[in-house]
């Protein structure tokens, strides 16, 4: 599943040097989290945003779950979980942020979740298989997992794999929403 891009670059994960691609005013046109997020989440849930990035998702899920929900920003790395604590406190929402710092082989978290989200990183996973299991785990019984991957590196064949591992994982896939430039499905635990 890794990209072609990133070989070439010799990089497992998308770097912090690449942040300006994460947030920027054309994705915020083409995908604009609040529209990708609305009916998914619901004040005072505890919602996960798995492989946060700079947290283009966590400010919203923070704002969405309002001051009694929580959002668990978790990523591999300290450079990234420094720039979600960052954004989050010049905007004042840094109460209802846990940054975790996940590990190859783990979250780092134990409580459970309503929604989790994977936007653009599952690609970077090299065994999908034992994250995927993490991830049922870590939601609650009917909690909700948005799936989003990039086509720049992921083809519908590769996509369609990870949709069948989330099956045989124990998901079930709800719907197929329409994200512009991406594969996505959402399923239920
Ligand atoms: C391309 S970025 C996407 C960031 C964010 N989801 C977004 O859409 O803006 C992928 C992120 O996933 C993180 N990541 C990759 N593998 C991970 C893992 N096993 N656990 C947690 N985070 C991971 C990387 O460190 C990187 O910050």
């Amino acid at each position: 599943m890794e990209t072609n891009l990133w070989k070439w670059l010799n990089l497992r994960v998308c770097p912090w040097w690449l942040r300006g691609v994460l947030d920027n005013s054309l994705r915020r046109l083409i995908q604009e989290p609040e529209r990708i997020l609305s009916g998914l989440v619901a004040p005072g849930q505890v919602v996960a945003d798995i492989g946060c990035g700079i947290g283009y998702f966590t400010i919203p899920l923070a704002r969405l779950v309002g001051p009694q929900g929580r959002v668990l920003a978790i990523d591999l790395q300290e450079t990234m979980l420094a720039g979600v604590q960052r954004r989050a406190a010049k905007v004042g929402l840094s109460e209802r942020i846990q940054l975790c710092r996940a590990t190859p082989t783990g979250f780092g978290v134990e409580e459970p979740v309503d929604f989790a989200l994977t936007f653009f990183m599952i690609h970077e996973v090299p065994d999908q298989k034992h994250f995927l299991e993490e991830i049922h785990s870590l939601l609650k019984p009917g909690g909700r997992w948005l799936l989003t991957e990039p086509p720049v590196h992921v083809t519908a064949a590769a996509f369609a794999k990870t949709v069948a591992l989330a099956d045989a994982t124990g998901f079930s896939l709800l719907s197929r929403p329409r994200i512009a430039f991406s594969h996505t499905a959402l399923f239920l635990k």
